[in-house]
């Protein structure tokens, strides 16, 4: 990622086509997952797909023991972690993207779990969550806003369609505030990546109060995350280059540039990775 502020931020509609083409990809990098993964112990030599579950089950735990069973899945992705959460608790999942082809993908998944009765995709807007106030009993947001043009305008739709006493988990990529390379907010920014700007850890704990929610749990569990997954990333990349290329719209020489440039910027430390949980009050 790289500081380039004037830049417009991708549209949901870009941020959809984006998913379209990188999917595929992805899935094949993070073992169906199109999330980062999560190495406690790091050089365990689990695989990326294998950390990406873990990092699922991570928040699994965090919805552990939830009353209630209708659970909102915000940025769903092709619809393994719902499809792994059903497989765990007895819930009912509605996922949401904005990418069709992950709707699909989504929903291919679910019924060949034998849980389409129980786990649904559909396409909507996160910042216009087309579902009644006090529908859910609990909603995740697994790594997916990073894309959304205001994160708070999403939290604040979760916190909408929460019932009083719902409860709410996050993992995010997210600027650490003490950052090395001195980012400052809205700077860590990318269209290549449909990334309007990461915002600080910092700012969750405002975000989760001005939406009406009890935070209870902040989390940077970056050290675990963030360096891993992209070396991994990077290394599928590479040996992937001319369909990396192809779904980016660039050229390889271009594609091998972007690599080379990830690779060598210092910002990787300045990068956290949040695990949050919330609840609204009530009840
Ligand atoms: C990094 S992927 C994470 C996917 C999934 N949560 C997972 O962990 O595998 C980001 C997801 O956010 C979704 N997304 C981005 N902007 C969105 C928006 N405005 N409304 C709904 N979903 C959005 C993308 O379509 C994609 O599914």
């Amino acid at each position: 990622m790289m500081a380039v502020p004037e830049q417009t931020p991708p549209s949901s509609l870009e941020v959809g086509d984006y998913y379209d083409r990188l999917t595929d990809l992805m899935n094949r990098a993070l073992g169906g997952n199109t999330h980062l993964g999560y190495w406690p112990q790091p050089g365990d030599g689990s695989s990326p797909g294998k950390a990406a579950d873990r990092l699922t089950d991570l928040l699994i735990g965090k919805l552990r023991g939830i009353t209630g069973r209708r659970v909102l899945d915000v940025g769903c992705g092709s619809g393994k972690p719902a499809v792994r959460l059903a497989l765990s608790a007895p819930v009912d999942v509605v996922g949401v993207t904005v990418s069709e082809v992950q709707v699909g993908l989504a929903t291919a998944l679910a019924k060949q779990s034998h849980v389409a009765d129980r786990v649904v995709f559909t396409r909507a807007d996160a910042m216009e969550l087309p579902f009644p106030d006090g529908s859910f009993d609990a909603a995740w947001a697994l790594e997916c806003l990073l894309h959304m043009p205001s994160p708070a305008q999403v939290i604040r739709e979760i916190a909408r369609v929460l019932r009083p006493g719902g409860r709410l988990a996050v993992t995010d990529v997210a600027l650490r505030a003490f950052g090395r390379t001195g980012m400052k907010r809205g700077e860590c920014t990318s269209q290549l990546l449909a990334v309007p700007a990461l915002v600080h850890i910092d700012e969750y704990a405002g975000m989760i109060a001005d939406a009406g929610l009890e935070l209870h749990e902040l989390t940077d569990i970056g050290d675990q995350v963030v360096g891993p997954s992209f070396a991994a990333l990077r290394d599928h990349v590479n040996e992937h280059l001319d369909e990396y290329a192809a779904a980016f719209g660039i050229g390889v020489a271009e594609m091998r540039k972007v690599v080379a440039q990830c690779t060598t910027l210092p910002w990787t430390p300045d990068i956290g990775y949040v695990v949050l949980t919330a609840r609204r009050p009530g009840e």
